[in-house]
């Protein structure tokens, strides 16, 4: 569709960007923190560990300034269930609590609204060992940190997403260091879907306990959304989209918004033998929960062919490749588009139909909770950071997300990844995302100092033209 005029962001539209606690905060076992799964895990050979990261624990007025600086309407960042719950469950820590409140209270001096991500990843350590999403028991965990961060922090936070990426947890989990498989398990497809029926379980306790306890806030799902392609007009190609579609993307939504299990899932899990066991009364609290609003992560689309039947899932993939799978999809690379320096595909109209297609299918107002280009930025001797490259994907990016809302999408804020520099999810401190620059490497600390990069700059101008000026 060719637009001849261009309809505005909405006024209140929510500019910021995102970050994640074990990510970015450090000070990983300060204060009375117990250990999360990412922690105790081994980490990538060559990448630093969780102890510092970019040290927001210790410098978020800093960071938070930086933001207003740049005109933040929101700040998307996570709370670390076991600096709140040491153990996962039983004692809350007073400092955890404390923390955070200084945490939200500092931006809402700036009027930045804080939009607080309840599990990204970090699993606390203590409740790994007991089984992790494996244990049902789960449940109950995830309600009660859930309780415990509305009753301390309902009065001032509006806006809520329950589960970061949980597509990812289960498409890729060990990758990322969250999947536990008990010993001795023959059937690891049904252990994990078992896991992801919990958590959806669990999200959808929690968006009813939500609306509940608070009724003026707001609550959504998000997961990591990318529109999968077929890789030409064959039939067979197009179903093997329909099949990874469903299996990456709408079963999350579908549960999140409906309830319901998707029924191509549903068809792959039983080929595979690996349906979840239903307690009684699931059913009822899957239609139970509602979200208010979808929060979504994008990076790029995914393209698939038929499947010839030779297909392996390849365990080093990840996030962003479609890996194939016999019988389903096989992954290739999208010809027509070019890559990061990390591998990624850049489809920047890909954002476009993804958004169209998330809002004919749920009809739900939508705010992009990550999208973003990791880089090896370098800073110069004057104490500057060229990033065009960051600004030139941004910038295609945000023009596509306004010819969607053209097209009539309703768009609510953009969050990129990330707000300040962190450790990736598993290459390391070098593969950067921030707008502002930490003054550190891989394993030397360095000064940890912050510095604004020209995407800084760029990105202030955006957020104080609502969007209009896109200009270097
Ligand atoms: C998303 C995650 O998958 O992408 C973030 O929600 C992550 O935690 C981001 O950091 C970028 O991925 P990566 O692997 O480059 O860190």
């Amino acid at each position: 569709m060719l637009h001849k005029k261009l309809k505005p962001f909405p006024k209140d539209f929510l500019w910021g960007a995102s970050t994640s606690a074990y990510q970015v905060e450090g000070a990983s076992l300060e204060d009375g923190k117990g250990p999360s799964c990412q922690d105790v895990k081994t980490v990538p050979e060559g990448t630093s560990d969780l102890k510092v990261c970019a040290d927001q624990y210790h410098r978020y007025k800093e960071d938070i300034a930086l933001m207003a600086e740049m005109g933040f309407k929101t700040y998307r960042f996570s709370i670390s269930w076991s600096r709140l719950i040491p153990e996962g469950t039983g004692a809350v820590n007073p400092k955890g609590i404390e923390y955070y409140n200084n945490l939200i209270n500092e931006c809402l001096k700036y009027n930045i609204e804080p939009l607080v991500t309840m599990f990204h990843f970090d699993m606390p350590a203590a409740l790994d060992k007991r089984g992790s999403w494996g244990n049902r028991e789960s449940v109950d965990w995830f309600v009660n940190f859930a309780k415990v961060m509305f009753e301390n922090f309902g009065d001032r936070v509006k806006y809520w997403l329950t589960i970061n990426e949980q597509n990812m947890l289960t498409l890729v989990g060990p990758l990322i260091g969250t999947l536990h498989v008990p010993e001795g398990c023959t059937n690891i497809l049904k252990e994990t879907y078992q896991q992801n029926h919990h958590m959806m379980v669990a999200q959808a306790k929690v968006m009813a306990l939500c609306h509940e306890m608070l009724p003026n806030a707001k609550i959504g799902p998000a997961p990591n959304i990318s529109l999968v392609y077929p890789a030409s007009c064959k039939p067979e190609d197009m179903l093997a989209a329909q099949n990874y579609n469903a299996i990456r993307n709408w079963f999350y939504l579908d549960m999140a918004v409906w309830g319901k299990y998707n029924n191509l899932l549903w068809a792959y899990l039983e080929e595979n033998d690996a349906t979840p066991d239903f307690e009684p009364g699931d059913e009822e609290i899957l239609a139970s929960g509602h979200p208010d609003f979808i929060g979504f992560n994008y990076y790029n689309t995914a393209t698939v062919a038929a499947s010839d039947g030779t297909e392996k899932l390849d365990p080093g993939a990840d996030q962003q490749q479609a890996r194939g799978e016999a019988g389903f999809y096989r992954g290739i690379d999208n010809p027509n588009l070019t890559k990061t320096e990390f591998g990624w595909e850049i489809d920047p109209p890909g954002f476009r139909s993804t958004i169209r297609e998330m809002y004919s299918r749920y009809r739900l107002p939508m705010i992009v909770t990550e999208n973003g280009l990791g880089a090896y930025d370098k800073l110069t001797e004057d104490g500057k950071i060229h990033d065009p490259y960051r600004i030139e994907y941004l910038r295609r990016h945000i023009e596509q997300m306004h010819l969607a809302i053209t097209d009539g999408c309703e768009m609510m804020g953009y969050c990129p990844w990330s707000a300040v520099d962190l450790i990736s999810t598993h290459e390391g401190m070098v593969k950067r995302y921030g707008f502002i620059y930490v003054d550190r490497d891989e394993f030397d600390l360095k000064t940890l100092d912050r510095y604004r990069k020209d995407s800084f700059f760029w990105y202030k101008k955006v957020i104080a033209s609502n969007g209009e000026d896109l200009t270097d």
